[in-house]
């Protein structure tokens, strides 16, 4: 069985790699390394002792995408990472995110309604729900206007598979993920961002080696416990498992709806300074951060329901925080430490 995964040499991209390998599968990895380099498949090799297929390729390139699927006829389904996913970038160049984001899965989608069969998981985020009305978020939470280009575009690129799998022999499951965090256990893959981290988790593990000052925390007069938002941090490794889960269940033809979504979360909310005291815990030394005013565009709480994704894909998370924060810090130290 032969699986493309595009943005195949990214954070959550390699990790599902990884986990296909594990499972059997043959991977093509689709990447342009805007956000990402070939010495990741290093590190994949060096886990699973399989060398996935590369082709350098960016699916904005309508005539590239088309000739890909010309060259490879017999992919039994596609995993859709590749995107531009920073929030903050997506406000201040709303067009970049619009191109890269939606002609991609455009021009992916028409390859695959052209198959007989095609079995397509589509990278969704939880920032669909916007700030939720009930906790914990289920699936049939409304989705709310988006607070960010970025948000946007997988709003947007939802509806897109959905109307396409109305009409095309298009089968697809959309991922909602709440906060992907950690590194596989191995230390040999991980997260890799450019310049300052946008997220939390890689601010925080920076700070912790040195590379960053001091953590700033977006505020902490919301309205919770600790006054500080509140997440759900799943490990990337669990993350991954479940997009080998989602697309064994379209192989397998267990699907009920052309189309079918699903939370992808631990269930359970932790606060920034919850984040912070497992990462002391876990580096076994003092955190320096300051509380700082909020910033936009943050919801206050966002945790996710796993009941359907428990009972309907038979997934669930088996790692804690402090298990993915071990991860990161193992991974952090092992990067700085070359
Ligand atoms: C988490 C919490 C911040 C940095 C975004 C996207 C989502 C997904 C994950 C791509 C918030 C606080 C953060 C810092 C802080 N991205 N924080 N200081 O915003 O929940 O989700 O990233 O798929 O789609 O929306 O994640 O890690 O940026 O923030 O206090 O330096 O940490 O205010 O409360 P977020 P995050």
């Amino acid at each position: 069985m032969k699986i493309v995964v595009t943005g195949g040499l990214g954070f959550i991209g390699s990790h599902t790699v990884v986990e296909l390998q594990n499972e059997g599968y043959e991977v093509v990895i689709i990447d342009n390394l805007s956000n990402s380099s070939e010495d990741v498949i290093k590190g994949i090799v060096a886990i699973t002792g399989k060398t996935p297929i590369f082709e350098k390729l960016d699916l904005r390139d309508k005539s590239s995408v088309k000739v890909f699927f010309e060259k490879y006829t017999d992919i039994n389904g596609v995993i859709h990472f590749a995107a531009s996913k920073a929030v903050g970038e997506s406000v201040k160049n709303p067009l970049l995110y619009y191109e890269n984001n939606i002609s991609s899965l455009i021009y992916l989608l028409q390859e695959l309604e052209k198959k007989e069969e095609a079995n397509f998981i589509f990278s969704s985020s939880c920032t669909v729900y916007g700030q939720a009305d009930n906790m914990p978020i289920d699936e049939n939470a409304s989705v709310k206007p988006a607070m960010s280009p970025y948000g946007n575009t997988k709003q947007i690129g939802e509806e897109i598979i959905i109307d396409v799998a109305k009409v095309s022999s298009v089968n697809a499951i959309l991922l909602r993920y709440f906060n992907p965090i950690g590194a596989h256990p191995s230390a040999e893959i991980g997260e890799l961002p450019i310049g300052v981290p946008q997220n939390l988790v890689p601010f925080i593990t920076q700070t912790g080696i040195g590379l960053r000052k001091e953590l700033m925390v977006y505020g902490d007069n919301y309205d919770t416990p600790d006054g500080t938002c509140i997440r759900d941090y799943i490990h990337v490794v669990d993350l991954a498992k479940a997009h080998v889960m989602a697309l064994q269940r379209l192989l397998n033809k267990k699907n009920i709806e052309k189309v079918e979504t699903f939370n992808l979360g631990t269930g359970v909310g932790s606060s920034v300074l919850e984040v912070i005291k497992s990462f002391e815990k876990v580096s076994d030394k003092p955190f320096p951060f300051q509380i700082v005013a909020r910033r936009e565009g943050d919801v206050t709480m966002a945790y996710a329901s796993t009941d359907k994704a428990n009972q309907v894909l038979g997934w669930k998370t088996e790692s804690s925080l402090d298990d993915a924060i071990e991860s990161a810090w193992k991974w952090e130290t092992k990067i700085r430490n070359k």
